[in-house]
């Protein structure tokens, strides 16, 4: 053993086994609505992580570099505000880049808390964290966070800071969203705060052309869904029978993706007889826009209050630092 806080202590894994059985009652209830629909956090299987890598790097696809480009910019003015001994949790932390590079920035930080629900990505993750930072206790939960979870008591943490980049609040409709923000909000305590990515509303032709890339990235992600579920599910979707389809709905501010049936068609899955007509879709994603102030409003309901908002000279995306009151 070396000097007591000294020690490269190995990353802690607490898997909370998030199981498979629920993606078949999720496919098989949503399959089985009125409208029909499949969660978005099924998109990420090994094919899914790989095509989003692809979508984050599309000319269209603003979203990833602009954020990053603001994080960029603003990281030393960020780290202020987090000040020293943060204890850092991410939910959905993906590859674990965003958050090293965070950390990276931090005065003596004394946590990591990952939440991620693909254990590879988890694992490859938190080794890199405790690599990186031998002082930091790296603590990977693997989890779906949009499921009620327990989080371990964070060793020598002072103040919390929630980090949900990437505007994955956008997945989640209004109520959702609030829901998620409370959880954090419980998660940062009363001194913690939130550091986190909102994607702007903006003109429908920007939007659109973000989410129906002329590479057809897009369709190929939002398409592989149905792939998993055959794979995984052993259903029988024929892939070439749907298209893709993402449009912007104005009043509700937010880009809807849709997997539309091309003819009358019936799949199978786990003896269960789905009927399509044609022109009939599954909705598979939302991706809410904000506005600051409604956003500000959403947060103050979960007991945040929103202290600073950077965002690119176009005003196309949004990072901001709330805090706990
Ligand atoms: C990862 C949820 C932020 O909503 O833009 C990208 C996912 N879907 N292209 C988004 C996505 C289609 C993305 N988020």
């Amino acid at each position: 053993m070396g000097p007591p806080g000294k020690s490269q202590s190995e990353p802690r894994l607490i898997d909370l086994h998030p199981p498979r059985a629920d993606m078949r009652a999720d496919v098989l209830e949503g399959l089985s609505r009125p409208q029909k629909q499949l969660s978005p956090k099924y998109f990420y299987d090994e094919r899914g992580s790989r095509l989003f890598e692809d979508i984050t790097r599309l000319p269209e696809y603003y979203l990833t570099r602009t954020e990053t480009g603001i994080m960029q910019a603003h990281l030393p003015e960020m780290a202020e505000w987090i000040g020293p001994h943060a204890a850092v949790i991410e939910f959905g932390s993906g590859t674990g880049e965003k958050i090293r590079r965070l950390l990276q920035h931090l005065e003596s930080p004394v946590a990591s808390v990952t939440v991620e629900i693909s254990r590879n990505h988890l694992l490859a993750s938190a080794d890199r964290l405790a690599a990186q930072h031998p002082e930091l206790d790296v603590i990977a939960v693997c989890a779906d966070f949009t499921q009620p979870f327990e989080l371990p008591s964070i060793p020598r943490a002072t103040r919390n800071l929630v980090f949900f980049p990437g505007s994955t609040i956008g997945n989640f409709a209004p109520g959702a969203a609030l829901g998620l923000l409370k959880v954090m909000r419980q998660v940062a305590g009363d001194k913690g705060s939130l550091l986190i990515g909102a994607d702007l509303v903006k003109d429908k032709a920007i939007l659109e052309a973000a989410y129906n890339d002329s590479q057809g990235v897009t369709a190929a992600f939002n398409l592989n869904l149905l792939r998993r579920i055959n794979k995984e599910l052993g259903a029988d979707f024929k892939i070439d029978a749907f298209r893709h389809c993402a449009e912007y709905n104005e009043d509700e501010r937010r880009i809807e993706m849709y997997l539309v049936s091309q003819s009358v068609q019936s799949v199978n899955i786990d003896g269960t007889s789905f009927a399509f007509s044609e022109g009939d879709r599954i909705l598979t994603e939302y991706s809410h826009k904000y506005e600051l102030e409604p956003f500000a409003e959403m947060s103050a309901s979960a007991g945040f209050k929103v202290q600073q908002v950077w965002t690119d000279p176009q005003r196309l995306f949004s990072v901001q630092y709330l805090q706990a009151v």
